[in-house]
């Protein structure tokens, strides 16, 4: 999806709350000629029936943030909690009644020319309303030419602006060859991730993903995934290396990613995974997931922070809604 964002959309900027059309960098910012910025990604899901934005793991995501944020030498004093409350407000603002993804970044702001940093760090967040990044439907992945960056190059763990150019060649990619999402090996051939998501592959009824130390982003999604998988559905997962090969005989394949969410693969590289259809592992593991991030699973209460004022009894009777996850 388009995310082509309103002009007056308020957005946090140089500490304060503006309208998107007054946060504007200058031509000789550091980050935009070098890559130097780290940014995030975090989305809230709205709950009909509770009238109600939550915004999914956000304190670890912006605790992520600040840690990779670290990688580059950037500092943002704030704190994950006061990140959380900043973003809760930029809902707030806006008046969202919608699911939105949120985008922090985090820059190196000095305007002058030459790679050397110094200390002039910035950071804006901004929210927008946003649906569905992949089609709804059994995704075509294709393996790409391009690999995944290495640790000791720029590392993949950090979200790092620059490095997203290794992700926009392979999708870019992968959409003029046909696909819904690239996947990229990492320089010993093996599989990493996603141009922009986590990869997950059932075989006789076990999840396997690669570890994190195989030059893949630290994905929160991905954690979220393997607690429901573990804790309701019993299936062992293990973390270990992935061979090109292995996706073409899996029994199933997903994605996971805050924007992607968990998506299934039925295809990849013009070969049917499983039977060709979204296999019952995928299918539940999506709709725990769902149910999860929407507040509406109570074990799960603890990964969603409501970003709008609770409403009373009343008022969600007055709107049709009024059923409470821990009322279910
Ligand atoms: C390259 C890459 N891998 C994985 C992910 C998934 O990470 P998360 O679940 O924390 O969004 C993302 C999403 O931001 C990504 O860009």
């Amino acid at each position: 999806m388009k995310a082509e964002a309103d002009q007056n959309l308020i957005v946090y900027f140089g500490g304060k709350y503006v309208p998107l059309h007054e946060a504007r960098v200058g031509i000789l910012t550091h980050a935009l000629h070098y890559g130097t910025g780290v940014f995030e990604g975090i989305r809230g899901y709205w709950n009909e029936g509770e009238q109600q934005l939550f915004l999914v793991r956000p304190v670890e995501h912006y605790e992520r943030w600040k840690q990779n944020c670290g990688i580059l030498r950037i500092g943002v004093a704030e704190s994950a909690e006061q990140l959380s409350e900043i973003t809760a407000e930029l809902a707030r603002r806006n008046g969202f009644r919608t699911d939105i993804y949120v985008r922090p970044l985090a820059y190196k702001s000095a305007e002058r020319v030459g790679v050397r940093t110094d200390d002039k760090d910035a950071f804006a967040v901004v929210a927008l309303p946003f649906g569905a990044y992949l089609p709804d439907k059994g995704l075509h992945a294709g393996v790409s030419s391009w690999r995944r960056l290495e640790d000791n190059a720029i590392p993949a763990r950090g979200k790092i602006c620059g490095a997203y150019v290794n992700s926009v060649l392979a999708s870019d990619d992968a959409r003029q060859a046909g696909f819904d999402e690239a996947l990229l090996l990492n320089e010993n051939g093996q599989v990493a991730e996603g141009a922009t998501c986590n990869i997950f592959m059932v075989r006789k009824g076990k999840l396997i993903t690669p570890s994190v130390t195989e030059n893949v982003l630290e994905g929160i999604t991905r954690d979220s995934v393997m607690e429901l998988a573990r804790r309701e559905l019993g299936v062992e997962i293990t973390e270990r290396a992935i061979d090109r090969s292995e996706l073409y005989v899996c029994d199933e394949l997903f994605l996971t990613g805050t924007a992607v969410g968990v998506s299934a693969v039925v295809r990849v590289d013009h070969r049917q995974v499983g039977d060709g259809e979204i296999g019952a592992v995928t299918r539940e593991v999506r709709r725990l997931y769902f149910e999860a991030v929407h507040g509406k699973l109570p074990a799960y209460r603890k990964w969603v922070v409501p970003a709008l004022a609770a409403r009373t009894e009343a008022e969600l009777q007055a709107v049709g809604g009024g059923e409470t996850a821990q009322g279910r």
